[in-house]
């Protein structure tokens, strides 16, 4: 139990939002708290910036930025912070889903003008499925945007978050004054264009007259608001929140550094210390003296003559220690680590060991694969790392014969880090590779080529979806199997695919085999 205090003192968690809506300003502002960076423009946006170079330069660019910023590590009032960066792109949402099984909690960042935003709303229901606290924080008040009410609205609406505000903004835009904290029950005014950090004014009591010393008829526009968030809102419980049931709302302006601090002084006080993970024998506490951890992130080396990679572990219990032998699960192998790197602000550094709650880079030839798990001996397997079913499908063919080991190797290592999905045809053999978003296929073939020195040529499929399915009644199946030989498909796993070519074809086969199920998700 010797790791309790550390344990204690560890949050970690990612920030989610809309590209755009402020992750970045606002993940600068955080390490700037913990004085984990000196200035501000330090930390890169990792979005792929729509300009004259072709996106997959853009992304190789990306690549290497992201490898400084997938981990964020600062200490701040004896709290140690890990910040999990999540891709903004759209086409990469598999790899900020990936990055959600390490986080322990999430802010979700909204522009006050634009509101709940597509990609917000399917990070958000991935969140929900696991019932992680959710913390939101509602950006750009400097800027003329939504009524407060209406976003809150919104979020309860078009998020499924039941929520209640921590914080209230007084005005707008021009308009803005500054917000009060309903947690700390103080007052922060906002000075426009100031990065100075003003301590808010204590207030027992909204009914205080003094308050329109501070913000005159603006007090009693706050206490109607105030009045109806009482009435409308419940009571916030930390316990709720921790629970995934309630969310916290915050106002405020990432840019302006306004509002940043009352939400990181919240965060400290209520957000979760490292929580165990489910694994399939049995569920995995943090106080466990034994280490334990899992893969949820691999990254290629950028340099070409070096093939390995980093393997991001996160620890879920006991201590990682170096050069230590610990058990790879699925290889059934013991492997060492002479140099595993932690995460400080954006510095890697070789370290001696490591905590339940911190993320720990382990250099790596090919062994691992996301979802992996490393124990001390006892075989775990932790679960929650789905694989999606993809949405957009192309066969993969050999375009230089000569280099068919190179071509093989390449994909395989690529599917491995998680970059897309491999399908074989059961009847012909051909290789179909799925991803979530169309940039992944420049992104396979330009690595393919500059990594492994193979080349590939792709082939239009049509195809709707792909539907892993399983049954106790053999019957069905087999006659399944029979009928849709040709769009039959083995994954990675070894486990069968539907390869369904229209969403009517797929609803005819589900409403046809009804004791087959069908999963859009490889956890079943
Ligand atoms: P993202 O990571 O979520 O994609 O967003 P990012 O932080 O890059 O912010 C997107 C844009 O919004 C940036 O402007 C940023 O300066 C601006 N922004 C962030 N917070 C605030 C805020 O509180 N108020 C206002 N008015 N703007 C804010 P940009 O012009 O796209 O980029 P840049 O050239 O300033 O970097």
């Amino acid at each position: 139990m010797g790791n309790l205090s550390e344990i204690k003192r560890r949050r970690t968690f990612a920030i989610i939002s809309h590209p755009d809506a402020g992750k970045t300003t606002l993940t600068e502002k955080l390490l700037l708290y913990g004085g984990a960076i000196q200035i501000a423009g330090a930390v890169k946006s990792n979005k792929i910036k729509k300009t004259a170079t072709s996106d997959w330069m853009e992304i190789e660019r990306q690549r290497g930025i992201s490898v400084a910023t997938s981990v964020m590590g600062f200490e701040y009032r004896g709290k140690k912070i890990n910040i999990l960066d999540t891709p903004g792109h759209q086409d990469f949402q598999e790899d900020t889903f990936r990055t959600l099984t390490a986080a322990d909690s999430v802010i979700v960042v909204i522009d006050v003008a634009k509101g709940v935003e597509p990609q917000t709303e399917k990070l958000v229901k991935v969140c929900r499925m696991r019932n992680i606290p959710i913390m939101v924080f509602i950006n750009k008040l400097d800027r003329p945007g939504k009524d407060a009410f209406e976003l809150l609205d919104e979020l309860e609406q078009k998020l499924g978050l039941a929520v209640t505000p921590l914080s209230w903004p007084i005005g707008m835009g021009s308009d803005f004054h500054g917000v009060y904290n309903m947690y700390f029950n103080n007052l922060t005014l906002f000075n426009p264009g100031s990065q100075v950090v003003e301590e808010g004014v204590a207030f027992s009591s909204l009914d205080n007259p003094g308050l329109e010393g501070y913000i005159g008829e603006k007090a009693i526009e706050l206490r109607d608001d105030q009045e109806l968030i009482n009435g409308v809102y419940p009571q916030f419980n930390p316990d709720d929140y921790l629970s995934g049931k309630i969310s916290p709302v915050f106002f405020g302006s990432a840019l302006n550094n306004f509002g940043v601090k009352e939400l990181l002084d919240v965060f400290i006080k209520i957000a979760p210390n490292p929580i165990g993970r489910e694994a399939e024998e049995r569920f995995v506490d943090p106080e466990e003296d034994s280490f334990s951890g899992f893969v949820f992130k691999i990254h290629a080396n950028m340099d070409p003559n070096h093939r390995d990679r980093i393997a991001f572990v996160r620890v879920v219990s006991g201590t990682f220690k170096r050069n230590t032998n610990y058990k790879h699960i699925r290889l059934n192998r013991q492997l060492k680590f002479p140099s595993p790197t932690a995460f400080m602000a954006q510095k890697k550094s070789v370290i001696d060991e490591v905590f339940p709650g911190d993320i720990v880079g382990l250099h790596d030839t090919g062994n691992f694969k996301i979802g992996d798990t490393l124990t001390e001996g006892e075989n775990i397997n932790f679960k929650g790392m789905p694989s999606f079913s993809p949405e957009l499908f192309k066969y993969v063919e050999n375009a230089d014969p000569l280099k068919s080991k190179q071509l093989a190797k390449g994909i395989d290592q690529l599917m491995d880090e998680g970059v897309a999905q491999l399908f074989t045809g059961k009847h012909n053999g051909r290789k179909i590779i799925g991803t979530v978003g169309a940039l992944q296929f420049e992104v396979i073939q330009y690595r393919l080529e500059h990594e492994y020195g193979a080349k590939c040529r792709y082939e239009n499929i049509n195809l709707y979806k792909t539907a892993w399915f399983v049954s106790d009644n053999i019957e069905q199946l087999n006659d399944f199997r029979a009928r849709k030989a040709l769009q039959i498909a083995i994954d990675k796993e070894g486990r069968e695919v539907f390869l369904a070519d229209s969403k009517f074809a797929l609803e005819m086969a589900q409403q046809k085999y009804k004791d087959i199920k069908f999963y859009f998700t490889s956890e079943f």
